[in-house]
């Protein structure tokens, strides 16, 4: 049974035959009589698809009051926006029918037409909803077994198979990845650079799904979804707000825009060495001194939620940024799911920020490096053009298809079951902890333990599928704790800071994974003896305070520099991004000065053996006199403080 119908009735006989009539068409069916019992059945049951509902339904069990047309419509929207409701009456006119455009269509009880009922149910949820057309369109050429001649060079991987070197290579991904291996030269099925066909409509499915405008796929991550919309959105000249913890590509997008980046500090939690959301009130003023300095201010950027599960109520900060004219992308690398659950609620689209980036692959069911861009802003036609434009820029003429198809089948799957896996997610996180914290040396973060004060009126919410594990009772280090999952338990990690590590309970989440992990951690605690708890973070946490930004990061980046050793580096100002990953959050960005800090930071991160982005071999390159006095001279030096 792979979805069910609700029906909703207060009368009991006629929701006894109806549901029978409809059972016996092969529909699962399940009956509510008041709006209370209908909405305890959505929330628990994901296999919900289909609503018929009467007009008017009591409230409650006993209840006087009830609930009528578009205000009933609404409440089921409210709770599961991807059910499709159908009126299901008595009443043969609907003159009064004020239906609030969330009703999908009409049925008349007095008809006794249940097969007309069932053939549009079915048309509903098989043949509308849980399409992927282009998957479907990919299956079907793969199933033709054309001649290839054209890209790629395996040619449907005759060029392995039949190799006695690398056939070991075809065997291991199979026939079907290189079957569906296919180029641009393939038209039934069309093109990801000017899309019209069945890219184009997997795209629209995307955007109705993900409460969007417009939707496009992206085949190099979330890292060119920033930059695309960066470099369509920032003119050399106009000026970012961002957020200074955002991702690198955010950094990269700013220079390759040559727009000025006004940086917010985030909150800063010394504890646990985590970075934050940046304080509400930092941002508004942001905004305002900033738009005050006379800054052609366009665009606030902010990551929701942060790697470590923090989420902003991005609503208040979208609406304070549009009085102001600005235009709002949201980061939601690791928040794509949130448009299929309330609990999650809104998403980036739902606040009306104006952009979402996605990375799909990473909490979805895409392939990596599959990822979207969702759009909401009013203006967006008037420059779509250029959007276009900049698309093809950052995007490959060779793109994956089989990343594309994944998109199509990530998005329809979140469509189909994305409530009830979430759901799930929700329910085995809450076990998880609970396990976890029953050990003494383990305890799960919670959100008072992982924000600081300057954000704690907020109304910061914190993501259950993202655990932080608090190891420092066990006197092993987190690299440590990680590296013990890995060797011995076969249990690897989404990451760690000096005193936690993260898990992400995604929707491949199981049972049994959850309790190998318990499992591994009761083993790892037995381990550890009697070694004494390690200390806060295990250094000083002064590394957490970013240095200052002394020129504009473009200008930094495209200056001559000089490469010279990190120890020498004190003062100097940085040309490169240095970038310990992950996380993926620069720690210099071109401009920056190089504090002493930094320079202990970057060398506990060496020594934890993560892999830092921007260093090689202990050097990075550095601004020379020469260069600095041409940007002072240049007026490129960065004097205004814009936060409070
Ligand atoms: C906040 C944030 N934005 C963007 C990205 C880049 O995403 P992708 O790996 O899809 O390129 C990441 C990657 O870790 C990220 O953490």
């Amino acid at each position: 049974m792979k979805y069910k119908i609700l029906l909703l009735d207060p009368d009991v006989k006629k929701n006894e035959i109806e549901s029978r009539e409809l059972s016996s068409r092969g529909i699962s069916v399940v009956v509510a009589r008041n709006v209370a019992d209908a909405c305890r059945l959505l929330r628990e049951d994901g296999l919900i698809h289909v609503i018929l509902t009467e007009w008017d339904i009591p409230a409650d069990e006993g209840s006087s009051q009830s609930i009528k047309g578009a205000e009933l419509f609404e409440a089921f929207k409210t709770l599961r926006f991807e059910v499709t409701v159908f009126l299901y009456t008595d009443q043969a006119d609907l003159p009064y029918c004020k239906t609030g455009g969330s009703l999908s269509g009409y049925f008349y009880k007095g008809e006794h037409d249940y097969d007309d009922i069932v053939r549009k149910i079915r048309a509903e949820v098989i043949n509308s909803k849980s399409r992927a057309p282009f998957f479907e369109k990919l299956l079907e050429y793969s199933r033709k077994a054309k001649d290839s001649w054209h890209t790629p060079g395996h040619a449907s991987g005759y060029s392995v198979k039949n190799s006695i070197w690398v056939r070991d290579f075809y065997e291991f991904f199979g026939a079907n990845l290189f079957r569906s291996d296919i180029s641009v030269s393939v038209p039934m099925l069309d093109s990801l650079l000017h899309p019209t066909g069945v890219i184009k409509e997997a795209q629209e499915l995307a955007a109705r799904a993900f409460s969007a405008r417009h939707t496009f796929f992206s085949t190099n991550g979330t890292s060119t979804a920033n930059k695309i919309l960066l470099q369509t959105l920032l003119a050399p000249g106009d000026a970012i707000l961002l957020d200074r913890n955002c991702h690198k590509s955010v950094h990269y997008g700013t220079i390759l825009a040559g727009a000025e980046p006004l940086y917010l500090t985030p909150s800063i939690n010394n504890r646990y060495g985590i970075f934050g959301p940046v304080p509400k009130h930092r941002i508004i003023t942001a905004m305002d001194h900033a738009l005050a300095a006379g800054k052609k201010l366009k665009v606030l950027i902010l990551t929701n939620c942060t790697y470590d599960g923090l989420i902003y109520d991005i609503a208040d900060i979208v609406k304070e940024a549009h009085k102001r004219k600005i235009k709002v992308i949201v980061d939601e690398a690791w928040y794509g799911y949130a448009r299929f659950h309330p609990f999650f609620y809104p998403c980036a689209m739902q606040a009306g920020a104006d952009y979402a980036t996605q990375s799909t692959h990473k909490t979805m069911s895409a392939f990596s490096q599959a990822s979207m861009i969702h759009v909401n802003d009013p203006d967006f036609e008037s420059f779509e053009d250029r959007f276009m434009e900049i698309f093809n820029m950052h995007t490959s003429t060779s793109p994956q298809y089989t990343m594309i198809a994944s998109l199509d089948v990530a998005r329809k799957q979140m469509m189909m079951e994305g409530y009830g896996l979430l759901s799930r997610c929700i329910e085995l996180s809450e076990t998880l902890k609970k396990s976890i914290n029953s050990l003494s040396k383990f305890r799960v973060l919670e959100l008072e333990d992982l924000i600081s004060d300057e954000v704690k009126h907020d109304g910061i919410k914190l993501d259950p599928t993202k655990l932080t594990i608090d190891v420092s009772k066990t006197g092993f280090s987190s690299r440590e704790v990680e590296h013990l999952l890995l060797e011995k338990h076969n249990i690897q990690i989404e990451k760690t800071t000096f005193n936690t590590v993260t898990v992400l309970i995604t929707i491949g989440a199981t049972h049994s994974k959850l309790n190998r992990l318990f499992l591994a951690l009761e083993n790892i605690e037995q381990m550890s003896g009697n070694r004494s708890p390690s200390k806060s973070s295990g250094i000083d946490d002064s590394f957490l305070k970013l240095s200052p930004i002394k020129f504009v990061p473009r200008f930094a980046f495209y200056s001559e520099g000089e490469i010279i050793p990190l120890r020498e580096a004190t003062d100097r100002v940085s040309v490169h991004m240095v970038t310990p990953y992950p996380p993926g959050i620069p720690l210099l960005v071109p401009g920056q000065i190089i504090s002493k800090e930094m320079i202990e930071a970057l060398n506990h991160y060496r020594d934890f053996q993560v892999e830092i982005h921007g260093l090689t071999e202990g050097k990075l390159k550095v601004l020379t006199a020469a260069d600095e006095a041409r940007l002072e001279a240049d007026g490129y030096r960065i004097l205004d403080v814009i936060e409070d």
